[in-house]
């Protein structure tokens, strides 16, 4: 059977800052998404990663189907009114467009989906971020799908040997959609020099050369080129088929250990490192740290099992202990150098306000260094 997997996510509104939506909220997508989805829908789940509201949906319907996105929308719209009805910090702070227009690409949302021919077992993982932006799966992915150290698939089973191909999105880039589509391992160096700036070249979906089946299906919206300025970081999902001809779930759980700096963190606008957690986690120390969940599924015929956290294994309670390590080790520099994000990723912009007042107060020396200023 063919069934296409879509999950949306936005953050409408949170309690006590950024940090986690409320029951009510959460309750109220859930119910909507249940009622509305009768017809449209086989099946869905609505959970919550930091601020963001994420849901996941099966259908027929295929990607980018306006109902399907339509229905969503409304459903983020009722959890806003249900969130400025509470008080909630940042209602509706993903919603950027006034009334929905066939598709939520480029209204707010992130969105992540694909269409596949179900195999008789079809395991997949939802991951889901919070206080980072999707550059944050570079890393991951590109250690799950094209590293053997990382993958020990793509040596010993022959179909992954046969490799995958990357299709990566320039997200600087406004207006229509600038991608490129790589071979892994052909490709993998030119692979590793785009996907070494994950503020610009971000994956947007892998696939396997073996069968031509989609593999990985990643949220590449900027809120900031939507916007025409920042309103808040685009906390990214992504979907990932596992085992048999893609990677097993292992291997591709495994560069989360690593606890990796993504751009992120305190007003969106620090380096900090991402942070594995358990299923319907809020954030905490310095707005974060960034973290991402895991929630692997088995889909038949449409229907979702039960999730199943990846990421509540005890082994990540040791990778959690040490990536707060690495969080407040990075801290002590406070806004010097790494710890702060580059100008032009920053969230906020009135550090720009404070160096335009210095411009007049900066001057040309006239003819080479001045002498000595003399002693009071
Ligand atoms: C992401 C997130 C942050 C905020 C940022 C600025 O979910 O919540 O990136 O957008 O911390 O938020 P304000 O300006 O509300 O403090
Ligand atoms: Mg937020
Ligand atoms: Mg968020």
């Amino acid at each position: 059977m063919e069934i296409t997997l879509s999950v949306l996510k936005a953050d409408i509104g949170s309690i006590g800052g950024h940090i986690q939506p409320s029951t009510a909220l959460t309750e109220k997508v859930r119910e909507i998404i249940q009622h509305k989805g009768r017809k449209q829908l086989i099946d869905s789940r609505v959970s919550w990663t930091g601020d963001d509201i994420a849901i996941l949906m099966t259908h027929q319907q295929g990607v980018g189907a306006t109902a399907i996105h339509e229905m969503a929308w409304e459903a983020f719209l009722a959890g806003t009114e249900v969130a400025r009805s509470e008080g909630l910090y940042g209602a509706g702070q993903d919603l950027l467009a006034d009334a929905f227009s066939g598709n939520v690409r480029g209204m707010g949302p992130g969105v992540a989906e694909m269409t596949f021919q179900e195999r008789d077992a079809e395991p997949f993982v939802l991951f889901a971020a919070d206080k980072t932006d999707p550059g944050a799966f570079n890393l991951p992915l590109y250690r799950a799908f094209a590293d053997p150290m990382n993958t020990p698939g793509l040596l010993l089973s022959p179909a992954l040997t046969e490799g995958f191909r990357f299709v990566i999105m320039d997200v600087a880039h406004t207006g229509k959609d600038r991608v490129i589509e790589l071979e892994a391992p052909e490709d993998l160096y030119r692979i590793a020099a785009l996907l070494r700036d994950p503020e610009r070249y971000v994956v947007e979906s892998i696939w396997s050369r073996h069968s031509g089946q989609q593999a990985v299906a990643a949220s590449t919206s900027r809120l900031h080129n939507i916007a025409g300025k920042y309103t808040g970081k685009d906390d990214p999902v992504m979907l990932v088929r596992v085992q048999k001809d893609f990677p097993a779930t292992g291997e591709i759980l495994a560069p989360f250990s690593t606890g990796h700096f993504v751009a992120g963190g305190m007003r969106g606008s620090h380096n900090m490192p991402l942070m594995p957690v358990p299923l319907n986690a809020g954030t905490s120390y310095f707005d974060g740290p960034p973290i991402v969940t895991g929630a692997a599924f088995c889909v038949h015929e449409g229907k979702l099992t039960d999730p199943v956290d990846v990421f509540a294994h005890p082994f990540w309670d040791r990778v959690r202990d040490q990536v707060a390590d690495k969080a407040m080790d990075m801290r002590r520099q406070g806004f010097f150098g790494a710890a702060m994000l580059p100008m032009d990723e920053l969230e906020y912009t009135g550090i720009t306000t404070t160096l335009d007042g210095l411009d007049e107060r900066f001057r040309i020396r006239p003819d080479g260094p001045e002498p000595l200023r003399q002693a009071l």
